[in-house]
């Protein structure tokens, strides 16, 4: 395969230069690294033996590849080396004014067809342009750490950016076998933007003291799939490296409301409970091995009362097989007897809101969130109200459990747990595809790939429904009167039409 560009040069040889140049060379380029540090450029030359060194013990590659790759490598003395490159690689310090000047300086060094490529994660690719000779030579090329396997490269076109260069750059990606996505230039891109929902509406349900940390982790993976619950997740990126994200993508959106951040991260990091890597964060670390709180017993409930489901319930026919399942004495009566334990199920309500509005007693009377089918799920989650009476609280949650199915009681909320991160995290991606960020594909690809969620947000969004996830956020809206939950057009229309979160308008 010829590779399409013949040289290329990396300037910033650290973690994530000595990574592109890596996958530079694996795409059959030749490669020149360059690092301002003394040594620097022949350290990560070194390290790149190392591993392929490594790659081969394991099998992936053979003794002739590892030459046939080592003898590509090239330490340059100086910037004037990169001259002959066809696309020259930055990942230097993160620094508009440094990144401006060190292009300047190679765009005076390489011929004028040569493609100039930014590793940027945080900064404009258009403002980093500005003041080059040829803006529409220079593109930005994310790349996720580690860079070997995270196999998903965003490339983004500046205000000049032209378009044969995003073909060029999506086209190399291919070479060595990493995905491309394509984004307009804007904050977060694509994966720092998608991301944004899950850390900050978590944080959110903390600050209302809905349930613990653990609670909530436990609640995202076992309902939705997660990978990582959101505490465990902002644990292991370290809040020195996650909360000026948040801050910079809100800051940068002029503060928009569904991108706020949360003082909770704000005051952790001032006080260098960051995560994992020091010891301590949302959990404490001993031996790198998260200290995880145990689930709290089921109640030992002696007589279970019978239950009364509210006619409003979502999936209320489901409710009451499940009840029948569990053995419950079910009420079928048009009122709940003075005896029953009263079920709802919210989207996007509180059961506080539920109890008022259908007039049923509130200290009997109880949230199951029904948003995905109980056989989904590997959870159960009630909520219960500020009138609820404990004998209650315990029937409910010894009822729920009688299958030996996990069951978290937690406090009320607009939307529990599950419903709010989903749904904020469907209706930032809704709006992406509404700002044509990027394509509803690339979204999809680029979020599973770079974030690592068990589907894309817009999947996640039709496989609730986009109606429903319009009724959660009117809901919460509702509940709570923030701007942050109000619909995206793009979902409200698909929402209220009843088409797929992907549907793409003519
Ligand atoms: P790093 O600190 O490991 O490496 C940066 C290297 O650049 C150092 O070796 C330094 O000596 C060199 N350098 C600094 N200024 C230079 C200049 N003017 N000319 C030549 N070399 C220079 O940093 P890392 O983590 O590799 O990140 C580099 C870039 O990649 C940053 O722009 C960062 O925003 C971006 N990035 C980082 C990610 C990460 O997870 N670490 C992910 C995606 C992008």
């Amino acid at each position: 395969m010829q590779p399409l560009f013949k040289t290329v040069g990396i300037v910033g040889t650290g973690a994530m230069g000595r990574g592109i140049a890596q996958m530079a060379a694996q795409a059959g380029s030749d490669v020149i690294l360059f690092d301002v540090q003394p040594g620097a450029a022949e350290t990560a030359r070194l390290a790149l033996r190392e591993t392929w060194n490594k790659l081969s013990l394991k099998g992936k590659l053979t003794a002739e590849q590892v030459t046939d790759l080592e003898a590509r490598l090239q330490v340059a003395g100086s910037i004037q080396a990169l001259a002959p490159c066809q696309l020259v690689i930055e990942a230097i310090v993160e620094k508009l004014d440094v990144k401006q000047r060190l292009f300047g300086e190679l765009e005076g060094l390489v011929a004028a067809s040569a493609v100039l490529a930014t590793n940027t994660s945080s900064l404009s690719v258009t403002a980093i342009a500005a003041g080059l000779q040829r803006p529409e030579q220079l593109v930005g090329y994310h790349f996720f750490n580690p860079v070997p396997l995270m196999k998903v490269v965003e490339v983004i076109a500046g205000l000049k950016t032209s378009a044969l260069v995003c073909q060029q750059m999506t086209d190399f990606t291919r070479q060595f076998g990493h995905t491309p996505v394509s984004a307009q230039d804007t904050p977060g891109f694509i994966v720092n933007h998608a991301g944004r929902g899950y850390g900050t509406e978590a944080l959110r349900v903390i600050g209302e003291r809905v349930a613990d940390f653990a609670t909530i982790d436990r609640i995202l993976k076992d309902q939705m799939g997660f990978r990582l619950g959101p505490f465990e997740l902002m644990d292991l990126t370290a809040l020195d490296v996650s909360h000026p994200v948040m801050e910079a993508i809100y800051r940068q959106y002029f503060d928009e409301p569904r991108y706020r951040p949360s003082v909770i991260t704000a005051q952790r990091l001032a006080g260098g409970v960051v995560g994992k890597k020091v010891g301590e964060g949302f959990y404490v670390y001993t031996d790198g091995v998260a200290q995880v709180p145990a689930e709290p017993a089921v109640p030992v409930v002696a007589e279970l009362p019978p239950v009364w489901v509210s006619p409003k319930a979502a999936r209320r026919t489901e409710i009451f097989q499940l009840l029948k399942e569990l053995g419950a004495q079910i009420e079928t009566a048009g009122a709940p007897s003075e005896a029953a334990l009263i079920l709802v199920a919210p989207l996007g309500l509180d059961v506080t809101t539920l109890a008022a509005v259908e007039r049923l007693d509130p200290t009997r009377t109880m949230g199951l969130d029904m948003m995905l089918e109980d056989s989904a799920t590997k959870r159960r989650v009630l909520a219960t109200n500020p009138a609820t009476r404990i004998d209650m609280r315990d029937a409910a949650h010894a009822l729920f459990a009688r299958d030996g199915k996990a069951v978290s009681v937690v406090r009320d909320s607009g939307g529990f747990v599950t419903q709010r991160v989903v749904a904020t995290i469907v209706n930032i991606a809704a709006d992406m595809c509404q700002q044509g960020i990027c394509s509803p594909d690339d979204l999809e690809l680029a979020v599973t790939l770079g974030l690592g969620y068990p589907m894309g947000p817009l999947a996640m969004g039709d496989r609730i429904g986009p109606t429903n996830v319009l009724e959660i956020l009117f809901n919460m809206q509702t509940v709570y009167g923030d701007p942050r939950y109000r619909p995206s057009p793009w979902l409200r229309r698909r929402g209220a039409l009843g088409l797929s979160l992907k549907h793409t308008e003519a």
